[in-house]
């Protein structure tokens, strides 16, 4: 065995000495050359890591630790018994672009994904903590502040089975000041054992999870100011000191830390609804919602990115930090403040009945009995994850209107569309196994059809809505489409893909988010209904 391959590769206090040892066997002394490895540091074993919770920031980010930390033991667990059954397979349980062959090159080898949890936290000397913070349904906050069931429950099992100290980070997005409660429950039933809780929280973006992870544009930790504090601090640098350089890491006090993933998913959401709102002004003057972006993105204070109009944001995160961030400051009296991170949902809501809006009126008022296909339903492209996309309200808006609708995406199952379609708002959120195993067909998902593909669903089609910006959509065959459909033939591009002035010469009347509206549009009814 090679001693050196269990060290860290940054170890530089390591000494190996070289000695003989003389064993009694088979009746025989035996002289051995016998290599000790000791280390001047603390480093005496091989570093054990325990990610609990196996979902998208858990897995990949475990993942991508083990590829480049080949001397540290990954463990990464949960309590769903079919997420780590699919960790372990051949179909990963996300999709994310270059997690399988990540997950390959270790997997068996210091990556392994268990239900042994237990076992598995015990054994660790760093547990990253990577649950599910959804927004909490019921009780005092409800609908703002976040559910730390998932968090207390694993921080109550961390302090039931250690029998030696630990760190414990934060990975996922908690309110600031939850490591004060994390560490009140570790220590409520310490036994002597001494937790040290960092926030590390995860910037990672789906669909570029692992390249973000690869090559993170920050690391940021924050942790305790004292001396243990500081030696925690250092200890996790250290691990992502293997491939992330070291002005890339960012330490912070711990309630700074934990504060910034807050503002920073606030910021980046409010630059849509931004933008959002600047494409209704644009529909209403004749401007070009692109234009606008591209002008803006070239002013260095403001920068090019996430100034894409949409038919509004989704994902699993935006809302509900923002809802946690405006409870957060309805706490602390700052009612101007919380009521002005509001307004960045309420945009976001506002966008997505202001599209439905458009589709019905354009439709002569109505699209009762209409085959509307809607073209993706993912909340953004080159992810399976539909947690909050925009499609669920857009859809649901739609059947209100007794639309009949035919949907693809080329990653979402056809399980997971009508199960978005008939849960409750709340449940999304929470681990897939509390979830409803599928949908009923009791709730309303009669006039839902899932295609095979975009062909498929436009089919005899009166009107096409574009509501995730798939690559594969710009490489439609338009005019085929064109000639299978119902006349007049409608396309609402909810994400600015398409080639509008090519649609318009094939024939489609077209509706494009923040571009000059069509004289027929405009004619039709404009105003927006809340959902
Ligand atoms: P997820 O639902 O994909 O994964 C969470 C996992 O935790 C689930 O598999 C669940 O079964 C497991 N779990 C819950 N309680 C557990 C327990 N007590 N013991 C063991 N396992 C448990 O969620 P996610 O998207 O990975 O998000 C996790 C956290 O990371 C959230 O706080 C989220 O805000 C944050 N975050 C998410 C993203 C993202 O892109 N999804 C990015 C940055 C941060
Ligand atoms: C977002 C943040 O970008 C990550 O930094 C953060 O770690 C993560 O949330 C999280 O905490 O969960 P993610 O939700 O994966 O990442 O995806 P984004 O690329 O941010 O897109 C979010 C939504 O905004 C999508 O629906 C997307 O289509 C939409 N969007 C994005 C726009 O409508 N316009 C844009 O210009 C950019």
């Amino acid at each position: 065995m090679d001693c050196r391959a269990a060290l860290p590769a940054h170890d530089t206090d390591t000494a190996f000495l070289l000695s003989w040892v003389l064993v009694f066997s088979d009746n025989k002394f035996l002289l051995f050359e016998h290599f000790i490895f000791t280390t001047i540091s603390n480093q005496r074993k091989m570093v054990k890591l325990c990610g609990i919770g196996a979902g998208y920031v858990g897995g990949p980010t475990m993942a991508v630790i083990a590829l480049k930390c080949p001397s540290i033991e990954v463990a990464v667990v949960d309590i769903s018994q079919s997420r780590i059954s699919a960790w372990n397979s051949d179909k990963l349980p996300i999709y994310e672009p270059g997690l399988e062959n990540v997950v390959k090159q270790c997997r068996g080898k210091n990556l392994i994904f268990s239900t042994d949890v237990e076992r598995h936290v015990q054994e660790a000397d760093i547990i990253f903590v990577s649950v599910n913070t959804p927004t909490k349904a019921r009780g005092l906050g409800a609908g703002k502040a976040a559910d730390l069931t998932y968090w207390e429950s694993a921080a109550r099992m961390i302090a039931d089975v250690c029998t030696s100290d630990k760190i414990v980070v934060e990975k996922s997005t908690v309110p600031v000041r939850t490591a004060e409660a994390i560490e009140q429950i570790l220590a409520h039933k310490s036994k002597g054992i001494k937790y040290q809780i960092l926030s590390n929280p995860e910037f990672l973006s789906e669909g570029t999870a692992v390249q973000d992870l690869l090559e993170p544009d920050r690391v940021l930790i924050g942790g305790n100011e004292g001396p243990e504090g500081q030696e925690a601090i250092k200890k996790l640098k250290d691990i992502y000191a293997h491939w992330v350089s070291e002005d890339k890491i960012i330490t912070t006090n711990i309630w700074s830390a934990e504060l910034s993933k807050l503002a920073d998913n606030a910021f980046l959401a409010q630059r849509i609804s931004s933008i959002n709102a600047m494409s209704a002004l644009c529909e209403a003057t004749g401007a070009q919602v692109s234009q606008v972006s591209l002008a803006l993105s070239k002013n260095p204070k403001i920068g090019p990115r996430f100034l894409n109009a949409s038919v509004g944001f989704g994902g699993s995160c935006f809302q509900k930090d923002i809802l946690n961030l405006v409870y957060i400051c309805e706490c602390n009296g700052l009612v101007e403040v919380a009521n002005y991170w509001k307004q960045v949902i309420k945009v976001n809501d506002y966008q997505k009945s202001r599209f439905v809006q458009r589709v019905v009126s354009s439709m002569f008022n109505t699209v009762s009995g209409k085959k509307i296909a809607v073209l993706g339903f993912a909340f953004k492209k080159d992810t399976s994850d539909t947690r909050k996309t925009p499609a669920i309200d857009v859809c649901k808006g739609l059947l209100g209107d007794d639309a009949c609708l035919s949907i693809y995406d080329p990653r979402v199952s056809a399980d997971q569309i009508k199960k978005d379609l008939s849960m409750n708002n709340v449940q999304w959120d929470h681990p897939i196994h509390l979830q409803p195993l599928s949908s009923s067909s009791s709730n309303g998902l009669e006039h839902v059809d899932i295609a095979e593909d975009a062909y498929e669903a436009t089919k005899d089609a009166h009107g096409i809505c574009i509501l995730t910006e798939w690559d594969e959509f710009k490489g439609i065959d338009f005019q085929r489409v064109f000639d299978d459909m119902q006349k007049p033939a409608f396309v609402f591009d909810g994400r600015n893909i398409l080639d509008v002035g090519k649609l318009r010469e094939i024939g489609f009347i077209v509706y494009s988010i923040g571009s000059p509206v069509e004289q027929w549009l405009n004619n039709s009814v404009n105003s927006a209904v809340p959902f």
